[in-house]
């Protein structure tokens, strides 16, 4: 079947199911990705922010205008990618989300990486990273491919910083898109 179509089935399944009522009910809405879902590169972040719950799509913030940039340094533009996040509804205030509400969304994020089958996931920031990786150390393991397995599932897992880190850093901003422009070569080169 058509991956926007399973895609969509998953987005109605999160509402069905009732997944984390308390954010659900907050927020404004269900931000479950956007982009190419033929994409070899997925994006994740950890949750969205304001401007995201307001549009219901994934960075479109201040920290999606420097994921541009990155993605502009690579020769790349959104439409080669899929961007999504852990939680899927915007924790309140902007607070972290819980890990408890991460395992909540985890099999959903799961069964969309299933269908859409990148080539690399790039996960964005620590708190992402940590889901696929749990013994990251960020300062250490950023823009190191290495491979997961979950249930069968195979990925190529590359843990950058979050774009967010980047804002006001000028020598982190370098270090972002360097490990991002090496990220979208070796997903060239992977089969
Ligand atoms: N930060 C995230 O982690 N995700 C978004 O979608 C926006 C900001």
């Amino acid at each position: 079947m058509d991956k926007k179509v399973l895609v969509d089935q998953l987005q109605r399944e999160i509402v069905d199911k009732n997944v984390c009522p308390e954010l659900a009910s907050q927020a404004h809405n269900l931000v479950i990705g956007a982009g190419n879902v033929d994409a070899d590169i997925v994006f994740i972040g950890e949750a969205p922010g304001k401007a995201e719950d307001e549009q219901g799509l994934p960075f479109v913030g201040a920290s999606g205008r420097f994921l541009d940039e990155m993605l502009g340094a690579a020769e790349l533009s959104r439409s080669d990618v899929y961007i999504t996040n852990i939680v899927k509804y915007r924790p309140p205030s902007n607070r972290d989300p819980t890990l408890e509400e991460k395992a909540e969304f985890w099999p959903y994020l799961m069964r969309q990486l299933e269908i859409i089958a990148p080539k690399v996931v790039i996960t964005l920031g620590r708190h992402s990273g940590m889901c696929f990786i749990p013994e990251l150390r960020i300062s250490r393991d950023h823009g190191m491919a290495r491979r997961v397995t979950y249930h069968g599932s195979n990925f190529l897992v590359i843990p950058l910083y979050h774009p967010a880190a980047a804002l006001y850093n000028g020598s982190m901003r370098q270090v972002l898109v360097d490990d991002f422009v090496a990220a979208a070569r070796l997903a060239r080169t992977t089969r």
